[in-house]
């Protein structure tokens, strides 16, 4: 949830320290701080806010140091403010602290540290750590920090310095931590992104893995202190990649990424006649798929349910992560696990996944080296590049043609039956997401309609219900518009009370069978006043009546139309969000991985 970036070199260690923190600030962004070592003593600095005031105040400060910490924070433990922000001091201000994740055993930690006299100021978990450590402290800071770890329960990624050793110990357990190898410096971060600008070299440590950091260089080690052989990998993404692309806003820029997102998860997967998965299980033995996630990727699970039972013929469990992992598992032998997240590092899923002890499990993930990536036998990597608008939207749809891909693919291995027209008409759904873009200015302006809505209804029916349920999630979260999603034919049992003509509705609608009923259903909406959105494929008579506006989208087969259907819906939410003046890529009470329960 939080963010940390650690240096150990030759050079200046604020400047790295800075643009890191920038690179994470979504990420959390409701305090920072950096804690640098210079002349044996350690300098903390925090404020609350972003990290541009942290950023301000350090301006008349002087620093000569090349070894230096540092957080941005999305609270947990205690309220957002100056003395819960990291680094966290230990009594003599020797020791320094920078903590992700959460200390499950705080508590009775802090009290038998405050029986030993330790005065501890915080209302965090992580300050204790500091504590621990200075405790053991005997001169070496890696002997008292395996110390320390081993009477922690609960998860970290963190990052610890003293005031003299000219040294950074680096450790992971459940919250992600890389180094990034330079030329005689050393980073330390809990992403790439922020590295990526200095070095392409990274180690992804692993859980139980401790990295010493000296200026001769690193060295891993497991909880004991034995040494462990590192392995360096090539960050793919450039600092281009991750830079907003001459957009406003990130969120809108990855809105746009989406004809190209989408063709990354289909190239070299999707051919005229097979579709080429590299899993591990054997898609013939499989009698059930569950699928867990939260969020966003709930919302792309249960598009998964309609495609897998509708393409493949296997019955599909979805539940959310959070409620699946406490729940009682009843799984058999031949039932795969499908566990599906952008950062492939959310505390839910991770947990279901290991929570259910399914034989078989497959990864839908964006983030490469991720935990969840890690950890599952089977994967689809998501190639959709970083996200960093905290609303998700270019995974939404590589998640859906992934599930497209994977539903096609358990059908073809288990009947030998390609569905070829669906295969064409993926082949050209990029086309045609690009077309619904090249429609923004029009959205934007039915947007401005919106602006003064307290209350919003999306409505669809089918494998568009779950379409429904994301648009509503994306107007919530960025523009703070109250939106509930619902099955169309659901409205008359209870949200029908609601329709006045304050309330807008949105009907997503696909020409088929049951268009017939969607009108019935906006007709009941009309006769009590209400204002109707309609994203359609098809513009008649009846529908120009009856609609306040229509925005009008390709026609693709049905199992496609979540990947075009959506697009309006991400740019009704961000055009009415922009509006409104919030900082859309950074929406109040959101962060983009949620690495607690
Ligand atoms: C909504 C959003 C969240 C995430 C959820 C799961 O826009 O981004 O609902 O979808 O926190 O995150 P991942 O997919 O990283 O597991």
């Amino acid at each position: 949830m939080c963010g940390i970036v650690g240096y150990l070199g030759q050079k200046q260690a604020l400047p790295f320290l800075l643009s890191g923190l920038e690179r994470l600030e979504y990420r959390g962004y409701d305090s920072a701080g950096v804690c640098l070592q210079e002349n044996q003593q350690l300098r903390i600095v925090k404020r609350k806010g972003p990290i541009k005031v942290l950023e301000a105040d350090l301006q008349s400060l002087k620093f000569n140091s090349q070894l230096g910490i540092a957080h941005t924070r999305w609270a947990t433990h205690g309220q957002p403010n100056e003395i819960n922000a990291h680094p966290h001091y230990d009594c003599q201000h020797q020791i320094a602290v920078v903590h992700n994740g959460i200390i499950e055993n705080f508590q009775a930690l802090k009290q038998l540290l405050e029986n030993e006299g330790h005065h501890l100021v915080s209302e965090t978990d992580s300050e204790i750590i500091a504590h621990l450590i200075e405790k053991f402290y005997q001169g070496n800071l890696e002997e008292a920090t395996l110390h320390a770890l081993k009477l922690l329960e609960g998860t970290y990624g963190l990052a610890v310095i003293s005031a003299q050793e000219n040294k950074i110990i680096a450790a992971r357990r459940g919250s992600p931590l890389i180094l990034g190898i330079g030329h005689d410096e050393v980073f330390i971060a809990s992403d790439v992104s922020a590295v990526v600008e200095y070095t392409k070299q990274v180690v992804y440590l692993k859980d139980g893995e401790i990295a010493v950091i000296t200026p001769q260089g690193y060295q891993l080690q497991n909880i004991d202190g034995e040494d462990l052989q590192a392995q360096i990998e090539e960050i793919k993404w450039t600092v281009d990649q991750i830079e907003k692309d001459g957009f406003k806003h990130f969120m809108l820029k990855e809105i746009f990424e989406q004809p190209q997102t989408i063709a990354n998860v289909l190239r070299g997967r999707l051919f005229s006649d097979q579709i080429k998965l590299s899993l591990h299980f054997n898609p013939r033995k499989v009698k059930k798929i569950i699928i867990t996630a939260c969020g966003t990727s709930w919302h792309s699970s249960l598009i998964g349910k309609y495609l897998i039972e509708k393409i493949a013929h296997l019955p599909v469990e979805v539940d959310y992560a959070s409620e699946f992992r406490y729940r009682e598992h009843l799984i058999n032998p031949d039932d795969l696990l499908v566990v599906i997240s952008q950062s492939g590092e959310t505390a839910d899923t991770l947990g279901a996944l290991r929570a259910i002890p399914a034989s078989e499990t497959l990864g839908i993930i964006n983030i490469v080296g991720s935990t969840i990536s890690r950890e599952v036998k089977s994967g689809i990597y998501l190639h959709a590049g970083p996200e960093i608008g905290v609303a998700s939207t270019k995974a939404f749809t590589s998640q859906v043609a992934s599930l497209i891909l994977l539903a096609l693919y358990l059908n073809k291995e288990r009947t030998g039956n390609l569905d070829l027209e669906l295969v064409k008409n993926l082949e050209d759904i990029s086309r045609q997401v690009q077309i619904v873009l090249d429609q923004a200015k029009q959205i934007k302006k039915i947007s401005q309609s919106l602006l003064s809505a307290k209350n919003l209804l999306y409505l669809g029916r089918g494998i568009n219900f779950p379409v429904a349920l994301e648009g509503a999630l994306k107007l919530k979260e960025v523009s703070y518009i109250h939106a509930e999603g619902y099955p169309a034919a659901e409205m008359k049992h209870g949200p029908i009370a609601l329709i006045d003509q304050n309330m807008f509705v949105v009907f997503i609608v696909n020409h088929g069978p049951i268009f017939e009923k969607i009108i019935s259903n906006m007709q009941e909406v009309k006769a009590r006043g209400g204002k109707i959105i309609v994203i359609c494929d098809l513009e008649n008579d009846v529908l120009k009546k009856l609609a306040d506006f229509i925005i009008l989208v390709p026609s693709t087969s049905e199992e496609l139309s979540p990947l075009i259907n959506i697009i309006p819906l991400q740019l009704l939410a961000y055009y009415v969000a922009d509006a409104k003046g919030i900082n859309v890529d950074k929406p109040r009470n959101l962060a983009k991985s949620v690495t607690v329960e």
